[in-house]
């Protein structure tokens, strides 16, 4: 059975999309793509059916990544599959999911798993910018999340 893992912020066009699209490509060059189903999604709707946010695509790019996804809004049926692993962006998306989903293990903040970085939050570039820097934490965590999920599964 594949691993879903599923990785939240507000809009799902700055941050959640970085984190899938670097995700995916750590996964891909440790050659574990067949068991992984990796996506994104927004705590809210306010940018439902729109494409990542041109600083985001933008500095995938520069790091030879591409991303075609499209922003959507996160639903009850995945936040109910406790095998999901739920990766939220910051500490208001884990509220906001604790709120209208209820509680839920495998729920946790992409930088608990950065090596090099103390801070709690991945800060917002749709208000910030610095999408480099924003890439930096991004795969800093998403480098930690993948070595302990391999670990969890025995992979
Ligand atoms: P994201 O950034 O949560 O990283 O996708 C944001 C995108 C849009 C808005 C806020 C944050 N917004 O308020 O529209």
């Amino acid at each position: 059975m594949a691993i879903n893992v599923l990785f939240v912020c507000l809009g799902n066009i700055c941050r959640s999309p970085m984190a899938e699209a670097v995700f995916s490509r750590l996964v891909e060059e440790e050659g574990l793509a067949n068991h992984f189903q990796i996506d994104s999604a927004g705590t809210s709707s306010y940018h439902v059916g729109e494409r990542a946010h041109p600083g985001t695509r933008g500095v995938l790019a520069k790091h030879g990544i591409r991303y075609n996804g499209r922003s959507r809004q996160v639903v009850a049926r995945e936040m109910a599959d406790q095998n999901t692993y739920v990766i939220a962006m910051d500490s208001a998306n884990i509220r906001d999911l604790e709120r209208r989903f209820g509680s839920r293990t495998r729920l946790a903040p992409l930088l608990a798993y950065a090596q090099n970085s103390d801070r709690e939050d991945v800060p917002d570039p749709y208000y910030e910018g610095n999408f480099e820097y924003v890439y930096q934490l991004v795969e800093d965590g998403c480098l930690g999340l993948l070595a302990a999920i391999r670990k969890e599964e025995g992979i």
